[in-house]
């Protein structure tokens, strides 16, 4: 469903991705994995349209994505979860939950956004609680429960995730985990972010390690060897 060839991003005159080949299949997960700095989350905002590449082909279920601008990415079909979360302040958390009918293709009735915003508090019992509380009051895993749902709502075919269990608590880590298995369970295919390779390998079937700009493994998370070779991804 996604397929980037030879893509190159560059900051300024910083080349960053230096010729990236990646696939994701429908209703895949993929990890990449990869020390602080080497282009991981230059990678996901590349594919979701917050950096333009200045040169490869991004192609999304047939289509050149590539160079289009990021609303109309979302609306294609690509939900970012981002690694600073974006929960606005001042706003609640229904508020903030709204903002993900904007990446809807056609903005749903009143009764069509009550009806998803009762299966995210379905899914989501604590942010049923907290509604009407400001976002950024939220603890960091129920501000990341809220990036997700809201996502979620827009109901995007791939998701990408950048780094969402960084500086939580380990149950937290597993719940949000748990709630990525279940996204795949519904055929949603993901392209995550992880240094927790342990937690991440559980639900990935397919890994990159990320070195200088490029991808340079391939794994199968079922191999002991590639799941090594995972591990290794992080030594100094
Ligand atoms: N807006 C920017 N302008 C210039 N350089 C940037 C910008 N954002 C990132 N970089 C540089 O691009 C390189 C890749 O950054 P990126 O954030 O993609 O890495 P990462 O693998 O996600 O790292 P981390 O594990 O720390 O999140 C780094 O050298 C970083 O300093
Ligand atoms: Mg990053």
């Amino acid at each position: 469903m996604l397929r980037l060839t030879g893509v190159h991003t560059h900051y300024g005159l910083s080349h960053i991705l230096q010729g990236v080949d990646l696939t994701v299949g429908d209703g895949e997960a993929v990890a990449l994995f990869g020390r602080n700095g080497v282009g991981k989350t230059t990678i996901i905002k590349t594919i979701a349209g917050w950096v333009k590449p200045t040169s490869g082909e991004i192609e999304f279920e047939g289509r050149q994505i590539g160079g289009w601008p990021s609303e109309r990415i979302a609306r294609a079909g690509i939900g970012l979860v981002p690694e600073d979360r974006r929960i606005f302040p001042g706003l609640t958390v229904e508020e903030n939950l709204n903002l993900g009918f904007l990446q809807c293709v056609r903005r749903p009735s009143g009764a069509a956004r009550r009806e998803a915003l009762q299966e995210v508090y379905a899914n989501f019992p604590r942010l049923a609680e907290r509604r009407r509380q400001n976002g950024t009051s939220l603890s960091g895993g129920e501000q990341q429960m809220l990036s997700f749902a809201r996502v979620l709502l827009g109901k995007p075919r791939l998701l990408l995730v950048d780094e969402p269990t960084e500086g939580l608590a380990p149950m937290i880590v597993s719940e949000i985990m748990a709630s990525l298995a279940a996204l795949k369970q519904q055929n949603i295919s993901i392209l995550l972010v992880e240094q927790n390779v342990e937690a991440a390998l559980k639900l990935v079937s397919r890994f990159y390690t990320v070195e200088r700009g490029r991808l340079v493994f391939e794994g199968d998370a079922a191999d002991p060897a590639d799941r090594e070779r995972a591990f290794e991804a992080f030594a100094v």
